[in-house]
């Protein structure tokens, strides 16, 4: 299927935001707010990529799957915390070529190996992975159910997936809706719940944190250490840059505020 328009737009913000993210300045603010200098552009924290590397019991001789991995967030700090191997996929290859040279420099004691490949149709063969991680990936493209049907296929059975998600809350008004969507990542609107997707996948949710308020406390840091940083994120993202950022996150905060939007940590095993 031909990606849409809305698809196109986002794929080319990505391009670009993947090298913002790695100047001097973002990966200083990176280190304040989320506690890790990647180059991520999800709102993975330290502290949550470590629940998921015990969610998913990973360790020497695990197999991960990070799909939508960036310039390697969380996959590689996964595989350097446990030992692990890791594949680490996205499209298109930008962040994927930077996720290289920093597996590189990291030497991590797991083998690393990394595939431009659409979440959606993974190019592995059935039950190649122990475990599969995405961290806020589905709220950035249309294929949710196809994403979450494939992360199975390419799973063993009793294998494990975790990943973190925003949505905007389901049952709004049209009017609530249109401000969530707002204030949201491009496609974080679903028509069905997380565990009925999960469900209709095969796969058997065994943890479910709602991470909301944490993701609310993360947009107010992010913000004020934004404006800390005010003069040289002019400078990157020019003055319209720089207020739509701020914009979008006051609208965000808005939105978290009166529930209109969550972000959530979802574990299962491959049933
Ligand atoms: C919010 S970012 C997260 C990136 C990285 N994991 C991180 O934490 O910084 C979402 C990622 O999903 C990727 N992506 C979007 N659509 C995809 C698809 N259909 N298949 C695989 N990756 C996709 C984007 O290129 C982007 O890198």
């Amino acid at each position: 299927m031909s990606p849409n328009d809305d698809e196109l737009a986002l794929k080319a913000r990505f391009i670009r935001n993947r090298s913002l993210a790695q100047t001097p300045v973002r990966l200083a603010i990176e280190r304040r707010v989320c506690g890790c200098d990647y180059g991520g552009t999800s709102w993975t924290t330290a502290h949550e990529a470590k629940q998921v590397a015990e969610l998913l019991q990973l360790g020497r001789g695990k197999r991960l799957l990070d799909i939508g991995a960036g310039s390697g967030w969380p996959g590689l700090y996964l595989g350097a915390e446990t030992g692990c191997d890791v594949v680490l996929t996205d499209m298109p290859e930008i962040g994927l070529q930077i996720a290289a040279a920093r597996a590189e420099a990291d030497a991590n004691s797991g083998d690393c190996w990394i595939a431009a490949a659409d979440g959606a149709a993974l190019p592995f063969v059935n039950g190649s992975f122990d475990a599969v991680s995405h961290s806020d990936v589905l709220c950035c493209l249309t294929s949710k159910q196809g994403v979450l049907n494939s992360c199975r296929r390419v799973t063993r059975t009793g294998g494990r997936m975790a990943f973190t998600v925003i949505s905007i809350s389901l049952g709004l008004s049209a009017a609530n809706h249109e401000r969530a969507d707002a204030a949201a990542p491009p496609f974080a609107g679903i028509e069905a719940s997380y565990p009925n997707m999960l469900e209709q996948a095969s796969w058997n949710v065994t943890h479910h944190i709602d991470l909301t308020a944490d993701f609310l406390e993360l947009t107010r840091l992010m913000m004020s250490e934004e404006e800390s940083h005010a003069g040289e994120l002019r400078d990157l993202h020019g003055e319209a840059g720089f207020t739509a950022r701020f914009t979008k996150h006051g609208l965000r905060i808005q939105a978290l505020e009166e529930g209109l939007l969550r972000r959530e940590l979802f574990a299962a095993t491959a049933a």
